[in-house]
């Protein structure tokens, strides 16, 4: 038996989430970076396995290039939990697009789990979570779903519609200032090789896909998003992303 953490997770929450919720079994957890270039996904996990799939919501969606690496992947009745973060706002249909992903693969989705995390490109909704009350309750739905998978393990019914929530992000692409000092660990971390290593003040647009990693990265806090796209943002999000929001289990 072996648990897997596959985790997309550009700033780091779904990362942390996926950790607390697997450490559950008390066994070493082997970890698959989705978020790395020129890696060889290709694996079959077996029956006796048991799989966290780790991701943001983008856009309400899951975010295309973890899905992109997933492609090779197989299960063979293994068990599945997928885990979506995502910033105070909402996760709209990732667990149908994520289920009707991993189901084919052989892989049976026996929970999922959305918790809510700051937002990582607006840090001022979902600020401060998972906070230390998310976390007992992650805890706790880690547990629930141990049970489950040990006693009775199933596929839960679908969560979510069809067609899935068109993908649509506004131009926030990250900017660099004269505060950087050409260190390269953006272009070093960066998921789809969009910052030249030879000049890490660009961003080659085309190949970004706004995952924000630079931005949380970068130790001179050099890279930044327009403030102006960044105050249309906030004025979108104040409408549906204020007030607390429920970290949720489905397990039906
Ligand atoms: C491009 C992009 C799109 C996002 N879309 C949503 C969204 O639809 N709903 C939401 O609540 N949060 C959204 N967020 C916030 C992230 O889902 C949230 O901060 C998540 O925890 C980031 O995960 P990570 O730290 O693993 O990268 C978005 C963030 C980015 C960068
Ligand atoms: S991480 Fe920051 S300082 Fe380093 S190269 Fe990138 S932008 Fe410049
Ligand atoms: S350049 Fe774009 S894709 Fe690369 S780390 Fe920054 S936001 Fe993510």
């Amino acid at each position: 038996m072996g648990i897997f953490l596959l985790h997309f997770s550009p700033t780091g929450s779904s990362k942390r989430v996926g950790k607390l919720l697997a450490k559950v079994w008390k066994e070493p957890v082997k970890r698959i970076d989705l978020t790395k270039q020129n890696f060889e996904y290709a694996h079959t996990f077996n029956q006796e396995d048991v799989c966290y799939f780790a991701v943001p919501a983008f856009g309400g969606r899951v975010p295309a290039l973890a899905l992109a690496h997933l492609t090779e992947i197989r299960g063979k009745e293994t068990p599945a939990i997928l885990i979506a973060t995502y910033g105070n706002r909402a996760f709209d249909d990732l667990f149908l697009e994520l289920q009707d992903f991993l189901s084919p693969k052989g892989f049976v989705v026996n929970a999922a789990v959305a918790s809510v995390t700051e937002h990582s490109i607006v840090g001022e909704f979902g600020t401060g979570r998972p906070n230390e009350a998310d976390i007992a309750e992650l805890n706790d739905f880690a547990k629930k779903i141990q049970i489950k998978i040990q006693a009775q393990p199933s596929e839960i019914s679908a969560l979510g519609n069809k067609p899935y929530r068109s993908y649509q992000t506004a131009d926030y692409r990250p900017l660099t200032s004269d505060a950087c000092t050409d260190c390269k660990l953006c272009a070093e971390k960066c998921p789809t090789c969009a910052i030249p290593y030879e000049n890490p003040r660009e961003t080659i647009f085309e190949k970004c896909i706004l995952c924000m990693r630079c931005i949380h990265i970068c130790p001179e806090k050099a890279r930044y998003v327009d403030p102006t796209a960044i105050a249309s943002l906030k004025n979108h999000l104040q409408e549906v992303a204020t007030g607390h929001k429920a970290n949720q289990l489905f397990l039906k």
